[in-house]
């Protein structure tokens, strides 16, 4: 058996993920050939950039709401690098588009001695119940996914009453002033419309919503709360 798949086995995979079109089609393949590499080039930025992926990460990991115990969903969650700064004793799902990325991701887990539930699927069409997540965050894709809308829907459907969701990408000063510069990936980031924070695209009645730069301008962070009865916090 190759290590491919190998790897992919406990991973749950939906058709429409390999067969996703548009945008979708064009990341999903970008992210399966960068996925080898994702870690070792995110590392040295965050570290040159931001003092280190963990100062990185909790600026936003901090706004997340986890109850002990709790089922958390990272939608896009890629190599599954925010996974290590999040308590141990939650049950812990991540779903992504790319194949190759949810395969490190994998191996990564059992590196970290952590347990996951790890999907292919697309964020636009999440296989779970309705209100089943106590905490559900994405970090980057947003701004590129074919419709972000319907993912901000469905990471509502999904959502338990009350839960705070947590919205994490780049802004436009990072994709036109470091994305497009990069030697064979910058291709997949010209000739689109500029990056606005996509407030519109939280429905209507949600509460709370704040939005706030982070990384020195360099990404943003959306969060709103859903209405009705937050989970106990212990
Ligand atoms: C920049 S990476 C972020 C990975 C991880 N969340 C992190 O913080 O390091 C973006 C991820 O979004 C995934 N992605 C892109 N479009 C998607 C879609 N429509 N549905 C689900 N995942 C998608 C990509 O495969 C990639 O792994």
């Amino acid at each position: 058996m190759s290590l491919m798949k190998e790897a992919s086995s406990e991973i749950q995979r939906f058709p429409e993920a390999n067969g996703a079109v548009g945008d979708n089609g064009k990341y999903r393949k970008m992210y399966d050939r960068i996925a080898p590499f994702y870690n070792v080039s995110n590392k040295l930025y965050f570290r040159l950039k931001f003092g280190g992926e963990a100062a990185y990460r909790r600026q936003f990991l901090d706004e997340l709401e986890i109850p002990p115990g709790g089922r958390v969903l990272e939608v896009s969650c890629g190599t599954g690098d925010n996974f290590p700064y999040l308590p141990e004793n939650i049950d812990l799902h991540g779903l992504d588009l790319s194949l190759g990325m949810l395969n490190v991701c994998r191996r990564h887990l059992r590196r970290w001695k952590r347990s996951a539930s790890l999907y292919q699927a697309l964020a636009e069409s999440l296989p779970f119940e309705d209100d089943s997540f106590d905490t559900v965050c994405h970090v980057g894709g947003i701004n590129f996914f074919n419709d972000g809308a319907q993912e901000v829907r469905e990471m509502v459907r999904v959502a338990k009453p009350g839960t705070k969701i947590v919205i994490v990408d780049e802004t436009e000063r990072l994709a036109s002033g470091t994305y497009e510069k990069i030697p064979f990936v910058g291709s997949h980031f010209k000739n689109r419309a500029d990056i606005r924070i996509p407030l519109e695209l939280v429905p209507e009645g949600m509460l709370e919503v704040q939005v706030r730069e982070i990384s020195g301008g360099l990404m943003y962070c959306l969060t709103f709360r859903l209405p009705g009865t937050a989970p106990q916090y212990v």
